[in-house]
This record gives structure tokens, sequence and C-alpha cells, in this order.
């Protein structure tokens, strides 16, 4: 654990998502309204997001205690306590989208029954392995999960190509 600023925050969860995942996210989710990165880390997501709002608690700003309705929010959250955030997440928000090791967004019952109260996951988005992503060593898959209030249908899935996307820029 590292201190910063009274609060101690576990190493794990200072990771960034990679620029190139973060404009692919960004692209292919299509945020609109009132938008929120909650744990904004250096602003890789938001940085994307004209108006973006913005928690980040090493800068002082608990995203669990945000109570503001959003449209949207998109992020890539603290691995230690992903399931709290997202738990918080879906009170306040219709649409949301978790970057994170796949399996965590299934690893407890009380999560999944929080999804199904609110609508369902619609899409999930496979980047590869957090390996891929510079998370290194993590054979673990990671994937955007877009989490839609009301959302009853079946969930698709797509895999970002890293070889197109990378050559792009
Ligand atoms: C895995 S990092 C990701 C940062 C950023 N979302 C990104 O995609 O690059 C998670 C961030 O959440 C912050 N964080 C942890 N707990 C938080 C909380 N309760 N409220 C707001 N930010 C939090 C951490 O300090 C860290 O910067």
């Amino acid at each position: 654990m590292v201190k910063e600023d009274s609060t101690y925050i576990k190493k794990g969860d200072r990771v960034w998502t990679p620029i190139v995942v973060a404009k692919d996210m960004v692209a292919w989710f299509k945020p609109q309204g009132k938008i929120l990165e909650p744990c904004n880390g250096i602003g890789n997501i938001s940085n994307l997001i004209p108006d973006c709002l913005t928690c980040e608690i090493t800068e002082g700003t608990d995203f669990l205690e945000w109570t503001e309705k959003v449209d949207w929010i998109i992020t890539n959250p603290p691995y230690s306590i992903f399931s709290k955030i997202i738990k918080h997440g879906l009170t306040v928000s219709d649409n949301s989208v978790w970057l994170l090791p796949t399996w965590k967004m299934f690893s407890g019952y009380g999560l999944m029954l929080k999804v199904k109260e609110h609508g369902g996951i619609k899409h999930m988005r496979h980047y590869g392995t957090g390996t891929k992503l510079g998370w290194s060593p993590l054979a673990n898959s990671i994937s955007a999960v877009h989490i839609q209030r009301d959302y009853t249908g079946d969930i698709s899935q797509s895999y970002f190509n890293w070889q197109s996307e990378t050559n792009k820029d």
C-alpha cells in the first residue's frame, strides 16, 4: 500500500488505461449527455471527453460520496473495491462502462443481482490480457462492460483488434 493524501490506496489500484484503449472505449460506446469519470487517475479517459465530470480520491473527491445523477459513467475502477464502486455507480447512472478483468464482473452474486435490478449488461468489448495493456504480468482477460438501466436483451460482444487499431496513429 502507498499513502497518498491521508488515504491508503492499494498499489494495484493505480494503473492507467492505455491511451489506445481509452480512445477505443470512447469511440465504441459513444457516451453522451452528462458524463462522469468516477476514478479519474491521470485522466486518460476523461481527457478525451469534453466537459467530463471527474472524481479522484487522491485529489479529494471520493466517488462513493457522489450523489448527482449522470447519463454515463466510463472508467477503469480500482480493483480492490471494484464491486463497491460499480454498485454505487449503478445508483447514479443510466449507462456505465467498466474496464476490468472480465471474470470480476461475474465473481460475486451480490453484484450480479444489483446489475439485474438495475437492468443488464448490454455489451462486453474484450481487449486481451492485462499484460497486453501494460499491467504485466496479468494473464486475465480485460473487458469493458456496458451496463444499461432497464436493459433486458442479450449480451453482445466484440473484440478490439490491436493490430489494426495501433497501426492507425
Ligand atoms: C485503476 S485506476 C484507473 C484510473 C483511470 N480511470 C484510468 O482509466 O486510467 C483507479 C483510480 O481510482 C482512484 N480511486 C480509488 N478509490 C476511489 C474513490 N473512492 N473515489 C474516487 N477515486 C478513487 C485511484 O486513486 C486510481 O487513480
